[in-house]
């Protein structure tokens, strides 16, 4: 179609005629916002103990050292922007149905303007009541201290799924991914489960998409799209991608 002025001008379809397209991100969606991802090299991983920092045991073995690592990761979050990866995401709700599903406990996909996150791992900016999960706080600044407790008088603990414990929210992105008519994974090693499963719902045959400087190993998927890109960079790519797919 022709623009007013002889350019060629797009038109973005409305929205029930719209793809679903379902991204899958983790830590290093967030990498150029400077926040560090787990298993490259210097990734938090390396300098801390998982279990110590982040499981259940972790938590009753030492409660003092557990806040202070999600307090360290809060602060960092707060002096964090959203990069030009989330960012080219959330533009892409003019075209598309996106639903993302993350594995980041930040909130830069939100902050970036995308309106359907998923936080499979939790959120680092709430809190939790250990008596009553349904007990949810924001937490006001980068501080969750001993002695914050919830209104049923019980220590609140970061709302961060840690490793033994379910990820709930495992049965919504499921369904989200058997929707799809796109899947983008972007910016994780596909080593967690049951993250790293959720490709196996994906409808046979559609487009699936990695975005990723490094090689991820996922098998059982030959004829992956591999962008071999930061995510800043790599959706810039996604995007003409998409383009072509559409013509
Ligand atoms: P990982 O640290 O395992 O993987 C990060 C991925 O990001 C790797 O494949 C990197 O190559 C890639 N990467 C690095 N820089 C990048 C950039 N600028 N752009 C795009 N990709 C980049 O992180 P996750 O797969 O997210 O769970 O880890 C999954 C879960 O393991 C986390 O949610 C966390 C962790 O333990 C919990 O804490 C429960």
């Amino acid at each position: 179609m022709q623009g007013k002025h002889g350019r060629t001008s797009r038109v973005c379809p409305e929205p029930e005629n719209m793809k679903k397209l379902v991204v899958l991100s983790g830590a290093g969606m967030s990498a150029e916002s400077g926040l560090r991802t787990f298993r490259d090299m210097g990734g938090l991983w390396e300098e801390y103990d998982v279990y110590e920092v982040a499981s259940p045991a972790g938590w009753a073995k030492d409660r003092a050292l557990v806040l202070k690592f999600y307090n360290e990761r809060r602060k960092q979050l707060l002096e964090s922007s959203p990069n030009r990866g989330h960012l080219g995401l959330a533009e892409l709700e003019k075209d598309f149905e996106v639903r993302i599903i993350t594995q980041n406990i930040d909130d830069l996909h939100e902050r970036a303007g995308s309106t359907s996150v998923l936080h499979l791992h939790g959120e680092l900016r709430k809190s939790r009541s250990m008596v009553d999960p349904d007990l949810i706080y924001d937490i006001e600044g980068w501080e969750l201290n001993e002695g914050e407790l919830c209104e049923k008088g019980s220590q609140l603990r970061p709302h961060v799924v840690w490793f033994g414990e379910p990820v709930t929210a495992f049965e919504e992105a499921a369904g989200i991914v058997s929707r799809a008519d796109i899947l983008v994974i972007i910016g994780t090693s596909m080593n967690v489960y049951p993250a790293a499963g959720l490709i196996d719902y994906a409808p046979a045959g559609i487009p699936i998409y990695v975005i990723d400087p490094n090689e991820v190993f996922i098998p059982g998927y030959p004829r992956l799209h591999v962008i071999r890109k930061k995510a800043g960079e790599g959706i810039a790519d996604l995007i003409n991608e998409l383009q072509k797919l559409e013509q």
